[in-house]
């Protein structure tokens, strides 16, 4: 089997013709078969390697007849990515899963916090993956550069730098690749940004989100879409734990309105085109290679640099709560998801592709006093604390997460509390800052 892989990746770099390559999955199954039915069968060794050299033979005799349709392509193409053929066959190398029961997966948002950890995870286990960003600004860019170079170069997932509303780069990116599954998890994400900046969440979370679905739903053989809601949805709803039942049609911020309004885009998108689509409903989720837009990794650099801290508190001197999921339990969920999912059945299929919400959190609230705590304890430094009521800008006073059904659905259990959570990410954050103050001497 291993001298076949060379042959394989020659023979997938036959393009069919020219600019347009079809799936290359069922063309590596195909051979992988016969080889396996020529191995325990030793009489009809013949046809096989008739079949193979046939296939050798006419690729050393015309290298130049191969490579021409891309040398073409290249001249014709003028996006940032220069069309190179060099682009496509890292991207395309990169959407290989390893065997044939793997899936290819394109990752949105695949330098962003959740992104970067579900790309690896999936290229581990052997799936292919594409990744797609926009590196935006948002925040300091130079950790999505990190989470690039520290985790997907390593592993091997090639990101395309580009914007999901680009409907251009989506479609040749879907030329070149028949992907089963798209991650979705490229957004503006944060609660309070959108008094600064509403416009971003508008672009991203539904124009950039009903840009995607419409390059998704022109695809002859879609792929199953898994993409993150959020547990904002739940909003003013004060019944806890949260249901996916319950009512989601009082949010409190602009950011879990565009979330709501990307749950009743899908649902149309389903409904019309029959795309399989799942929409999880994440809650607070933190671990190593965070988000610094967020309380526990904020309040991390700030108790380091003495400075002082704002605790928020509710009405009455209500606790502020949230269910913190571990990051590796996410990833965990969005895997099971993508695996779970349903076909799409297509535009015009009879069957209808499946619809599901799924709320992934922890189902254990924990206070902002304990999380200060926490981190006290694991930095072993005290927090100048100020305790303050919480402004109305987004944010709600308590998220908790009713799991049954991401239990029964997805065989989703949640391992890790907040306390071996934090130590993970508090390790992380010393090293990773620490080597960028050594190396910036
Ligand atoms: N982290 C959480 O606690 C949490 C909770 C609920 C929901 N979510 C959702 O999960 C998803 C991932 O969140 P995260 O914490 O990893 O956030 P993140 O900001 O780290 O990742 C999002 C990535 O998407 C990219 N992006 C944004 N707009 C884009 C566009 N128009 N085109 C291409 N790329 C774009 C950004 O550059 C970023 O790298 C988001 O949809 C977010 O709303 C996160
Ligand atoms: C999804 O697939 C499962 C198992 O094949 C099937 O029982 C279920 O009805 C499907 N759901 C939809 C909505 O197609
Ligand atoms: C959690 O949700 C399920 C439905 O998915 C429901 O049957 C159950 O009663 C809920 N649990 C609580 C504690 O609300």
């Amino acid at each position: 089997m291993i001298p076949l892989n060379p042959i394989l990746s020659h023979i997938d770099n036959i393009p069919s013709t020219a600019g347009k390559f079809k799936p290359e999955k069922s063309s590596v199954c195909y051979i992988h078969h016969r080889l396996r039915f020529h191995i325990s069968h030793p009489k009809l060794t013949l046809w096989p390697i008739i079949f193979l050299s046939f296939i050798l033979f006419f690729f050393f005799l015309s290298p130049t007849s191969t490579t021409a349709p891309r040398r073409g392509l290249r001249t014709t193409t003028t996006t940032s990515h220069g069309g190179s053929s060099r682009w496509e066959t890292r991207l395309k190398s990169s959407a290989k899963p390893r065997s044939c029961t793997g899936h290819t997966v394109l990752v949105t948002g695949a330098v962003g916090f959740i992104g970067a950890h579900a790309s690896v995870a999936l290229k581990r286990r052997g799936d292919g993956v594409v990744g797609l960003d926009n590196f935006n600004r948002y925040y300091d860019v130079n950790l999505k550069h990190s989470r690039k170079s520290k985790l997907l170069d390593r592993a091997g997932v090639f990101v395309v730098e580009g914007d999901i509303n680009d409907d251009v780069l989506l479609r040749r990116i879907f030329d070149l690749v028949q992907f089963t599954h798209v991650l979705h998890l490229a957004a503006q994400a944060g609660v309070r940004y959108a008094m600064i900046n509403p416009n971003s969440y508008i672009k991203s979370n539904i124009d950039g989100f009903v840009n995607l679905l419409e390059a998704v739903k022109s695809i002859t053989e879609p792929p199953a879409m898994v993409w993150a809601s959020s547990s904002s949805v739940y909003g003013l709803n004060s019944k806890v734990p949260f249901s996916e039942k319950d009512r989601t049609d009082q949010p409190a911020s602009l950011y879990a309105a565009t979330k709501k309004a990307g749950e009743e885009i899908a649902h149309a998108y389903n409904h019309i085109y029959g795309l399989s689509i799942t929409g999880l409903r994440f809650f607070t989720v933190y671990g190593p290679w965070g988000r610094p837009d967020m309380a526990y990794f904020f309040f991390t650099k700030d108790i380091l640099n003495r400075k002082e801290i704002s605790i928020f508190e509710g009405d009455n001197h209500g606790t502020i709560a949230r269910d913190f999921t571990y990051i590796d339990d996410v990833v965990k969920g969005c895997l099971s998801a993508i695996d779970t999912a349903n076909k799409s059945s297509g535009n015009g299929g009879k069957k209808k592709g499946e619809f599901r919400i799924i709320n992934l959190g922890n189902t254990s609230p924990v206070s902002v006093h304990k999380l200060v705590r926490i981190l006290e304890k694991l930095l072993k430094m005290k927090a100048k604390k100020k305790v303050v009521l919480m402004p109305r800008n987004g944010d709600v006073a308590l998220t908790h997460a009713n799991i049954s059904l991401a239990r029964i659905e997805l065989g989703y259990e949640p391992r890790m509390d907040l306390e071996m959570g934090l130590k993970k990410f508090v390790k992380w954050y010393l090293d990773y800052y620490d080597v960028k103050k050594k190396s910036s001497w």
